[in-house]
């Protein structure tokens, strides 16, 4: 499985652990920056893992910020990404089963390296559902156009 990440400067330290654990659990892992903490714009990194989605190169992306919000707003406005927030195992979880999310997005801010691991496993572990989530999703897809 290949996974694009992305930080700015709130989350780079939170991103750098994260791409050492998914390395160590043999996925490919593409980081799109930060590479330091010197104050970033965090639209520009979700542009960068939510077209990285799109092209069909990464199957998942992963960004984050001290908040998890930004991420997430500027990840949502690119055609086809599904970005979820999440802050716990279990919305990973549902993230996955009924809206098939494509970018998970974490705030650094606001959770520490432990739980934001097990967040990470939840979300690239769980398959999407399908039958009446499908339908709904056609609807968000919908909206797109
Ligand atoms: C940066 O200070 C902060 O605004 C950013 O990381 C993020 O939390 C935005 O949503």
């Amino acid at each position: 499985m290949k996974i694009a990440v992305g930080s700015d400067h709130a989350g780079f330290r939170l991103k750098e652990q994260v791409c050492k654990y998914l390395e160590g659990q043999a996925f490919t892992c593409k980081d799109l920056g930060v590479f330091s903490e010197e104050s970033a714009d965090y639209p520009d990194l979700a542009l960068a893992v939510a077209s990285a989605v799109q092209s069909g190169e990464y199957d998942y992306g992963i960004l984050i910020c001290g908040t998890g919000i930004g991420m997430s707003i500027a990840a949502n406005k690119n055609t086809g990404i599904r970005a979820a927030l999440c802050g716990d195992p279990y919305s990973a979880k549902c993230a996955r089963e009924h809206n098939n999310a494509n970018i998970l997005t974490m705030g650094s801010r606001v959770i520490g390296p432990g739980l934001a691991m097990e967040i990470v496993v939840q979300f690239l572990n769980t398959t999407f559902s399908g039958g009446r989530h499908s339908n709904r999703l056609h609807k968000i897809e919908k909206l797109e156009t």
